[in-house]
């Protein structure tokens, strides 16, 4: 979950690109920050304790230049998150930063003092650095030195290296964590995100697992980790680097929640005919390659996307987090709309249950980074099952895109705010595309529904542009709703699962007490926790389940429970059994989810901002969890 950034090249100071991709790469992890520049054989190292600002302000004094350097950003893992731990790692003349977790840690490290080593950091990262240095000792070759330190170690990482006598080389390696190239005139780069490096270049080559990487002047060769030369096709990317800038909001979140009706409308702006109001999935690509989904035949892929769609006969959603409430209400729609069977399961559970995954089901899962470890782990145990995969994932060629059968995309942009929010309500609005897909294929909505569901989807970025007015209201309401003693959000159906995202971004945002509930599960237990400095959050649209809401919010309130109610239009009943009222446009069933979000993340942001947290940055978070 950490972030690296190395250079190699002559035309620009390696500080500059390395703290220039790491201030973009803080989202993995922001407790210590390093950097190592190589000059002349010569290395200069300077690490700081916190986020980036103090490893910027050390520098600010430090004279720091030469044609090779290596950086990082840390989540802690190993290790408490001081100066002594931050990388990079240097041992004998070699740099190194790592991003993962080695597994067999303690038998290196006990062998390694075992035969005397001076071991500076409690990191398991720094051992790695002590197997390359010995390795360098008898090979005096880098690459050598880091293929042959491969097979001592376990667990998933992604590594840079760099050596003093070697000073126009950099090796990198990828088991887990992400790795990227890229490829510049004379210069080249690898860091773990092409947000680090798109001010530089947007041609890249994906690593896969188990290969390495070796810059070497101005050639880059690419190997298994048995030294078999491979041929990696590089990808150009049209991302802007104006995409990964904050454009005048205060926080990267605040951004987020505003692109969603953008976002919303790229989400399904592939799969939906304007004109006919039909959905069709586009480019799914079930069994081709992910950089080549492009030049797919749609007529074709469409053919082949129906018959997948047509002979399964259930679907496990797997993700973490908030991808799996996404993947809830996803189970809502696919249920209701086509009828077919659904089970969403949590992915470091499912991984680890032994599921049974009978033959004709499509395992889906859901995730934004398309990295985090256990739904990786999922969709490989899926596979290894016999299951047919599909991925809804953002950021495209991320390692769970690759390894899926078929390939579906949020289109968000890219989500710097740790806090997921345009990207939820993004996948939200493919879940509606492929509930209606499915329906469709198997004849269980007539076109005149299928059409419905539609234009409402449709209708959706206008109604949430409205529903961001509550922007202003919060900022003045966060004052005094920071007074609860604690939150519970209630839902029931297609609510249900937003009530715990809601509850979710109080907590992480916020870090205030918050529970998600089915409204109805109240009275099993929780009820007991109300009093009048419980606030509860009521989502109660005007669907068919209100009036059963309403009874709910009732039962709290009697119990001196102050209620923020969220339902739908000028809703006099809510109005009046509610301390606040939030009214949200009259929408299909379907789009309720979207446009409820939208007052949730809302209130969220707001209420950290006034109790003085980092929105953008919450404690102990990352936004890529690529360690389980
Ligand atoms: C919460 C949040 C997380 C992520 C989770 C999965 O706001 O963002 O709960 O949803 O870590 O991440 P992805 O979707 O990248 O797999």
């Amino acid at each position: 979950m950490c972030g690296i950034v190395g250079y190699l090249g002559n035309s620009k100071n390696p500080k500059d690109v390395i703290i220039s991709g790491l201030k973009k790469l803080e989202y993995r992890g922001y407790d210590s920050a390093g950097i190592a520049v190589m000059n002349e054989g010569k290395t200069k190292r300077v690490r700081a304790s916190g986020k980036l600002k103090a490893l910027e302000d050390k520098l600010l004094t430090e004279k720091i230049d030469g044609n090779v350097g290596i950086g990082h950003t840390r989540w802690a893992t190993h290790g408490a998150p001081t100066e002594r731990n931050a990388h990079p790692h240097q041992v004998r003349g070699i740099s190194l930063v790592h991003n993962g977790i080695i597994e067999n840690y303690v038998e290196i490290r006990e062998a390694l003092l075992a035969d005397g080593a001076t071991i500076t950091s409690d990191t398991d990262s720094e051992l790695v650095a002590h197997l390359i240095a010995n390795e360098i000792d008898s090979t005096k070759d880098l690459y050598k030195a880091v293929e042959k330190t491969l097979c001592k170690i376990r667990g998933a990482f992604s590594i840079v290296v760099m050596w003093e006598q070697n000073p126009n080389q950099l090796v990198a390696f990828k088991d887990g964590p992400p790795l990227v190239v890229g490829l510049g005139s004379e210069e080249n780069f690898v860091a773990s995100d092409v947000q680090a490096l798109l001010q530089y270049t947007r041609k890249f080559i994906y690593l896969d697992d188990r290969e390495i990487v070796l810059l070497n002047g101005q050639d880059v060769s690419i190997f298994s980790a048995n030294g078999y030369p491979l041929q990696k096709k590089a990808v150009e990317l049209n991302w802007d680097p104006q995409m990964v800038e904050k454009q005048g909001y205060a926080h990267f979140m605040l951004k987020e929640i505003y692109e969603q009706p953008r976002a919303v409308a790229a989400a399904m702006e592939p799969h939906v005919n304007t004109e006919k109001f039909s959905v069709r999935l586009k480019n799914v690509g079930f069994g081709s390659l992910v950089n080549k989904l492009e030049d797919l035949d749609p007529a074709q892929d469409w053919i082949k996307t129906q018959e997948v769609l047509k002979g399964i006969d259930r679907i496990f959603i797997i993700a973490c987090g908030t991808s799996s409430y996404a993947g809830m209400v996803g189970k809502y729609l696919i249920e209701n709309i086509a009828h077919v069977p659904v089970e969403v399961d949590i992915a470091s559970e499912f991984r680890y249950r032994n599921p049974v995954i009978p033959p004709k089901s499509l395992v889906m899962t859901i995730s934004q980074s398309g990295e985090t470890a256990d739904t990786l782990a999922a969709i490989r145990l899926a596979k290894e099952k016999g299951a047919t995969t599909l991925s809804i994932c953002n950021v495209r060629n991320s390692t769970i895109d690759r390894e899926a059968h078929g390939h579906l995309y949020m289109n968000s942009g890219p989500e710097i705010g740790v806090a997921s929010t345009k990207a939820f309500t993004s996948t939200l609005t493919v879940l509606n595309c492929l509930a209606v897909a499915i329906g469709r294929i198997r004849d269980v909505i007539s076109d005149k529904q299928e059409k419905e569901f539609v234009q409402a989807l449709l209708s959706a970025p206008s109604q949430m542009e409205v529903v961001l007015a509550y922007d202003k209201y919060f900022d003045q309401a966060a004052h005094t709703l920071k007074q609860f003693r604690g939150f519970l959000y209630l839902g029931r159906g297609v609510s249900f699962p937003i009530a715990m995202e809601g509850a979710l971004k109080l907590k992480e945002l916020a870090y205030m007490h918050a529970e998600g509930y089915a409204a109805g599960e109240m009275k099993h237990g929780p009820l007991a926790l109300i009093d009048e400095r419980m606030a509860i959050v009521m989502l109660a649209p005007s669907d068919e389940l209100y009036e059963k809401s309403i009874s709910n919010l009732e039962e709290a309130r009697a119990r001196g429970g102050q209620v923020i109610a969220i339902g739908t239009g000028d809703n006099d009943k809510l109005k009046a059994i509610s301390k606040y009222y939030l009214s949200l446009p009259k929408a299909h069933w379907t789009i309720n989810p979207l446009l409820e979000a939208i007052p949730l993340q809302l209130m969220s942001y707001h209420l950290a901002s006034s109790l003085g947290y980092d929105v953008d940055q919450p404690r102990n978070l990352a936004k890529s969890v690529t360690v389980e």
